[in-house]
C-alpha cells in the first residue's frame, strides 16, 4: 500500500515510517526539516520504496501533489512544544490546526480512505479526575492544547461529513531514541538523559511531583499501525497506564544511565499541566493495544541510543 507520513523526518513519523518499509509498504515523508532531521531517515536513502517531498502542511498544493493516490496518511507533522505554544500562539495554529484542516482537505479530494491523526493529551488540561478517559470534557490550557483539540473536531467533522475515515491518537508523553535533547523546548526524559550523559545539572520545573504517563516510541508506532487497520475511527488515548513524578523520572535516569549529576529546581512553567495520567482501557479494547515497554526498558534503549 500507499502512505503519507507528515513530519515523516521527526521523532514520531520516522519511526512509523520505519515500520511501514519493514511491510514493504511505498511510503512519501512529507516534511519541511524544523524539527524533522535528515539523520533521521538517511537509513532509508538506498530505499526506492520511499519518497521524500520537502514540504510545509500550510501549503495546501504541495499537500494535494504528496496525497495523490495514497491509501493512507499518518499525519504526525507539528509544533509539539507547549512553550513554544505560549511565546507564539499563532504560529501553533497555523501549523498544527490550520495544518491539520489543508492535511484533511488533501485527503478527502485526493479520495484517501484513512487519517490517523497525532493528538495530545495536553487537551485534558488540569481536570483533577484521573485517569484520564476519553469522555471527559476537554480543558485546554494551552495555545497548544487548543490547537490539537481543533485538529480533533476537524477529524471527526470530515469523518462525518465526507466519509473519510479518521482515528486521533491522544498522545501522552512519547520519549525513545531519535527524541532530539538539543532544544529547550525538548521532551523531558530526552533532556535528563543528554544532561546525565554529560555530567551537566538536570533542571526540574516546580517541585518535581507533577506526574506524566511516558510511553516508549515503539507502543506508540504499535498503535499508529493498529488504528490503521483496524476498522476503528474515533479518539484513542495512547500511553502507558502509569504515572510518574519528575522526581522520580531524575532518579530512574541517573540510576539506569549510572551517574550522578545535582538537580536544581526553577519555578513551575505557566500552561504545565500538574497531573497526567491515561486509561488506556478503549485502546486496548479497540485498537488491540497492549504497551509492551516498562520505563526502565525503554529508558535502558533511549539511553543506549542517546549514548
Ligand atoms: C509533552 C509533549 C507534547 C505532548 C504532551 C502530551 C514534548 C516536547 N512535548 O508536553 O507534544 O502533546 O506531552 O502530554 O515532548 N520539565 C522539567 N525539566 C525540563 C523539561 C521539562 O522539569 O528540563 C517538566 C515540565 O515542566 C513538565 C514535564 O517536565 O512538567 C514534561 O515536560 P515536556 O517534556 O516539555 O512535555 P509536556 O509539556 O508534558
Amino acid at each position: 500500500m500507499r502512505f503519507v507520513v507528515t513530519g515523516g523526518a521527526g521523532f514520531i513519523g520516522s519511526h512509523i515510517v520505519d515500520s511501514l518499509a519493514g511491510l514493504g509498504n511505498d511510503v512519501i515523508i512529507f516534511d519541511n526539516f524544523i524539527s524533522g532531521r535528515k539523520e533521521n531517515i538517511a537509513h532509508l536513502k538506498e530505499n526506492k520504496k520511499i519518497k521524500v517531498i520537502h514540504g510545509s502542511i500550510t501549503d495546501l498544493a504541495i499537500l494535494r501533489a504528496a496525497c495523490e493516490s495514497a491509501d493512507g496518511i499518518f499525519h504526525e507533522a507539528a509544533i509539539a512544544s507547549v512553550q513554544q505554544s505560549l511565546q507564539n500562539p499563532l504560529r501553533t495554529h497555523e501549523t498544527n490546526a490550520t495544518g491539520t484542516l489543508n492535511v484533511l482537505l488533501a485527503a478527502r479530494d485526493a479520495g484517501v480512505k484513512k487519517i490517523v491523526s497525532a493528538s495530545s493529551a495536553a487537551v485534558y488540561g488540569d481536570n483533577p479526575i484521573l485517569p484520564k478517559h476519553e469522555e471527559m470534557i476537554p480543558e485546554p490550557l494551552s495555545p497548544y492544547a487548543v490547537s490539537k483539540i481543533t485538529g480533533e473536531y476537524y477529524c471527526s467533522v470530515f469523518s462525518r461529513l465526507y466519509g473519510l475515515k479518521t482515528v486521533s491518537l491522544r498522545y501522552f508523553n512519547v520519549y525513545g531514541p531519535r527524541q532530539d535533547p538539543r532544544s529547550e523546548y525538548s521532551g523531558v526524559i530526552s533532556k535528563f538523559i543528554m544532561q546525565a550523559i554529560l555530567g551537566k545539572p538536570i533542571t526540574i520545573y516546580g517541585d518535581g511531583e507533577q506526574t506524566r504517563d511516558f510511553i516508549f516510541i515503539d507502543d506508540v508506532v504499535t498503535a499508529n499501525i493498529h488504528a490503521m487497520e483496524r476498522d476503528v475511527q474515533g479518539i484513542f488515548n495512547i500511553a502507558s497506564g502509569r504515572e510518574t513524578s519528575l522526581n522520580k523520572l531524575e532518579e530512574l535516569v541517573t540510576s539506569v544511565s549510572g551517574t550522578k549529576v545535582p538537580v536544581i529546581y526553577e519555578p513551575p512553567r505557566s500552561g504545565d499541566i500538574r497531573k497526567s495520567l491515561a486509561d488506556i482501557s478503549r485502546a486496548r479494547k479497540r485498537l488491540g493495544f497492549e504497551p509492551e515497554y516498562t520505563i526502565t526498558k525503554g529508558l535502558e534503549h533511549t539511553i543506549s541510543a542517546l549514548r
